[in-house]
């Protein structure tokens, strides 16, 4: 790999492309670790399935002589050419999933990443800034609480002791689960602070789709606030126990997720409300249920917005608290705010999707990404390609092959550009 520093932009950058076919493989390949019924990926975060899904993107970045690190918290940073004496221009994203996954959520941005770094090294592409790629651990949250775990801790958001010591849904320390899978890494965290963080991810939601846009230039990310409530009530003869006589933690359980889609629909505009996780004990038939445990996953582009929904969701808890006598508690497990991405990178993504002949529009994105978490320390911003209908979280998650070349090409020549020095 040639690397000159200070050196112009190439005047052939305009002609390089990715690799479709390689693209596509890679992201076949890793979608068969974890692969489950209907196409689907079953890869939660620190899980054997996770351990194997990044040894085969590390063996890739070794593969492209790429200089691999790992903290503390099993992020995985992997820099290449440049001057190394300067800050990178990082892109990545997440690879693990939610238990019924798709196979391009997150996956698609790191392999994306690796395409960028191939086809530089195939085209000996002078460069100033190094490339790094990077998949941070537990992105879905879907095991450990909250979301955007390791990007958070690599931010700075979070010490890596809390995180450490985070207990996942089925009662594993963090800690311990990283030492299982040998993903405690020697690097400290936070990490090295990017130039430039650009992360190209699938929408996930139906906007581009229906617009008929092959790229989004993502503006914004979305508050997102999560609670675990537990509500305690009293076991009782299902036959025999009046109605008026009950303590019944099922149906009060019941009367959250009831009143959460109902704070959805009094607070409007982008609010949106999901009881995703209901556990009853003891889960009989003839039982009225002695107690339960529900998640409550609120998110709004408007931060005020999202208070309000939070503060009646309280309300909602004390109401059938009081009504049902079930005893309720509530613990917050993740609560970020809106977060803008920074103006001159998008501008860059929209004009470099312009620039390769693609429709590009801009908008806000619904769900939660890594990129939102680095826009702490350094300007970030986003690419997304459309999902076919709207799908993931969701073993049918697809988008087209051209979709996904354009969206790494797009992700190509803004890393470029911002290695070198944007032109423009
Ligand atoms: C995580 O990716 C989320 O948006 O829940
Ligand atoms: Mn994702
Ligand atoms: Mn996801």
């Amino acid at each position: 790999m040639t690397t000159t520093p200070g050196a112009p932009p190439d005047a052939t950058t305009g002609s390089l492309r990715i690799d479709r076919a390689r693209l596509l493989d890679r992201i076949d390949a890793l979608a068969r670790v974890g692969a489950i019924e209907g196409g689907g990926v079953c890869r939660l975060a620190l899980t054997d399935e996770d351990r194997a899904g990044r040894d085969l993107v590390i063996a890739w970045m070794r593969d492209l002589e790429m200089d691999v690190v790992i903290d503390a918290v099993g992020n995985v940073i992997a820099t290449w050419g440049g001057d190394r004496s300067r800050a990178p221009v990082m892109c990545g994203s997440h690879i693990d999933t939610v238990r019924t996954g798709g196979k391009y959520d997150g996956n698609y941005g790191v392999i994306a990443g690796l395409e960028v770094v191939e086809t530089l090294a195939a085209a000996g592409q002078p460069l100033d800034r190094p490339i790094a790629v990077a998949f941070f651990t537990d992105e879905e949250g879907a095991r450990f609480h909250p979301d955007m775990l390791g990007s958070l801790v690599y931010a700075g958001g979070m010490s890596t002791e809390t995180a450490l010591e985070l207990r996942g849904i089925d009662g594993t320390r963090l800690g311990d689960e990283l030492d299982r899978i040998g993903y405690a890494g020697p690097a400290p965290c936070p990490g090295v602070v990017p130039h430039r963080y650009v992360e190209v991810h699938i929408e996930q939601g139906p906007v581009l789709e229906a617009a008929g846009i092959t790229i989004g230039a993502v503006t914004s990310v979305q508050g997102i606030h999560w609670e675990e409530i537990a509500i305690v009530g009293r076991s009782s003869h299902a036959g025999t126990t009046p109605m008026a006589m009950r303590r019944d933690a099922a149906f009060a359980a019941a009367s959250i997720a009831v009143r959460v889609r109902e704070i959805t629909a009094a607070v409007a505009g982008t609010q949106v409300g999901t009881v995703g996780a209901i556990e009853v004990h003891p889960n009989l038939v003839n039982v009225v249920a002695a107690s339960a445990t529900i998640t409550v996953d609120l998110r709004n582009t408007d931060r005020s917005a999202l208070r309000r929904a939070v503060d009646m969701l309280g309300v909602a808890c004390d109401e059938v608290a009081s009504s049902e006598s079930v005893d309720i508690t509530r613990r917050v497990t993740a609560d970020f705010d809106p977060v803008e991405f920074d103006p001159s990178m998008i501008d860059l993504v929209e004009r470099t999707a312009r620039d390769l002949g693609h429709s590009v529009q801009r908008m806000p994105s619904g769900a939660g990404h890594d990129a939102q978490m680095l826009a702490r320390v350094c300007p970030a911003a986003m690419i997304f390609v459309p999902s076919v209908d709207g799908l993931s979280h969701n073993v049918a998650e697809f988008t087209d092959a051209a979709d996904l070349e354009a969206g790494a090409n797009v992700l190509l020549h803004v890393v470029l550009r911002e290695a070198n020095g944007d032109p423009a």
